[in-house]
């Protein structure tokens, strides 16, 4: 008989690892794939830390099996990977390439093949070049494209894919690339943000409805919640904690969920806030299957008249740990986000889809072992921060690590590790951190491991 464990888990929930194509794969041009604007954005000089790019990444695209099998050897009941649109449709609409298309059957074929379940992610920030000719996010007609994209996917893998997202993290799509532009397309302006974002939601919405057509899984949503506190009760905190908390959690969830945008994003984007007709939210409005939460910080939230365009400012807490990407870790935040979600938004099914952190590891192991205490320590307190949310009734039925592999972080290069397993970049050598056997053993006990201090 098991021994009862605190910290048990529902049968069935998925212990998985999350990585997105970019950030991983390489060789985005190889057998006939098209550049995206994540490829033209690292080959812009000025635009990547230390000039580096996805060019080799962490060469997964010729690796993968090797990493599949890595995987199995780590224990992951589930993988969360990403398609690179481009590699199936390299200018976006039309042409199919069936070379693309082969290594993501390939991958779920070897996937499948070591009992790993896979969760796609159609768009994880990657467009085609091509269609940021035409326009990008701000094109009305990118819900149709990506509609096509979507179906030629589901058509392709549908059969095997037991777990479909959309999209990843509309809000950083829209304001790292429209608003703030230190991501691709690297856009400033908060007239198209918006507009960005609306069609972000409205390609969503094309897609679950094709994928209602002739889907025969579950299809959602991921969206990255940071949970906003006051610094204070007076009343300008108070309404800058609520601006803030509108534009990045509710700007897409309530459109989604409720069919129509908060009150605060007019008062945020004044004049460039704009209407839209209200037949688009019965697009945008689709019933979802399930929502993917990703998880990183908090903020205590102040009012800050220097804060374009928020007026809200970020404050440190001065007994806090922060990351390296100088993200307060801050574990009890999960547990309530997700009791937020469903306390706004009703019983969805849930996953975090991502939750991790970026230390510093010593680029040496000693005798074959990386020592990365604060992640083993970030992760055994994210996991009881999660149980705690099903303890309280959360209906959450799986955890992705972020992630597998160190890799790219976006426009900040190779400089921030956050995977479970460390990659050498000059040679591709792999080597499980202690963070990766820390988490083997708690998909091992089905979070037994978790009654044990880190
Ligand atoms: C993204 C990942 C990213 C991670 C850490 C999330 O915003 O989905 O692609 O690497 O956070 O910044």
């Amino acid at each position: 008989m098991d021994r009862k464990h605190a910290f048990t888990f529902p049968e069935g929930f998925l212990w998985g690892c999350a990585t997105s194509a970019y950030q991983i794969e390489g060789s985005p041009l190889a057998d006939g794939a098209g550049p995206s604007i994540w490829q033209r954005f690292a080959h812009t000089p000025g635009m990547m830390r230390d000039g580096d790019t996805g060019d080799t990444a962490c060469d997964h695209y010729r690796r993968f099996r090797d990493d599949v099998r890595l995987m199995a050897e780590l224990g992951l009941k589930a993988y969360r990977f990403s398609i690179n649109w481009s590699r199936v449709l390299p200018a976006g609409t039309g042409a199919v390439n069936a070379a693309g298309l082969g290594f993501y059957q390939r991958l779920v074929d070897a996937l499948l093949e070591h009992g790993i379940q896979p969760m796609v992610t159609l768009f994880h920030w990657d467009l085609p070049a091509a269609l940021d000719d035409r326009g990008g996010w701000l094109n009305p007609d990118i819900a149709h494209w990506f509609a096509e994209y979507a179906d030629v996917c589901f058509r392709a893998l549908d059969d095997r894919v037991p777990l479909w997202a959309t999209l990843n993290e509309p809000w950083v799509v829209t304001d790292g690339g429209y608003l703030h532009g230190a991501l691709a397309p690297g856009h400033r302006s908060p007239y198209e943000a918006p507009i960005a974002s609306h069609h972000l939601l409205r390609a969503h919405g094309a897609a679950v409805q094709a994928y209602r057509a002739g889907g025969r899984h579950r299809i959602g949503l991921v969206v990255n919640l940071e949970p906003k506190y006051p610094a204070s009760q007076s009343p300008a905190d108070l309404a800058a904690t609520a601006r803030a908390e509108a534009y990045m959690n509710r700007q897409y969830l309530d459109p989604v969920f409720l069919g129509r945008y908060p009150d605060e994003l007019r008062e945020v984007f004044g004049e460039a806030w704009p209407q839209w007709p209200e037949r688009d939210f019965d697009l945008i409005r689709q019933p979802l299957d399930f929502l993917g939460v990703n998880y990183y910080t908090r903020s205590v939230t102040r009012h800050d008249d220097g804060t374009w365009p928020l007026r809200a400012a970020r404050v440190r807490q001065p007994r806090a740990t922060y990351s390296e990407t100088d993200w307060e870790v801050y574990p009890q935040g999960l547990t309530d986000t997700l009791l937020w979600v469903r306390q706004r938004y009703g019983a969805i099914p849930l996953y975090v889809t991502e939750n991790g952190a970026a230390f510093y590891d010593p680029p040496t192991a000693h005798g074959g072992r990386v020592q990365d205490p604060l992640r083993v320590q970030y992760l055994h307190a994210h996991l009881r921060a999660v149980h705690e949310a099903i303890r309280q009734g959360v209906d959450l039925r799986g955890y992705f690590a972020w992630s597998l592999l160190d890799n790219l972080e976006w426009s900040l290069g190779f400089s921030k590790r956050f995977g479970l397993v460390h990659v050498d970049f000059a040679t591709q050598q792999r080597t499980p951190k202690d963070s990766a056997r820390f988490y083997t053993d708690v998909i091992a006990s089905h979070g037994g491991r978790l009654d044990a201090e880190p």
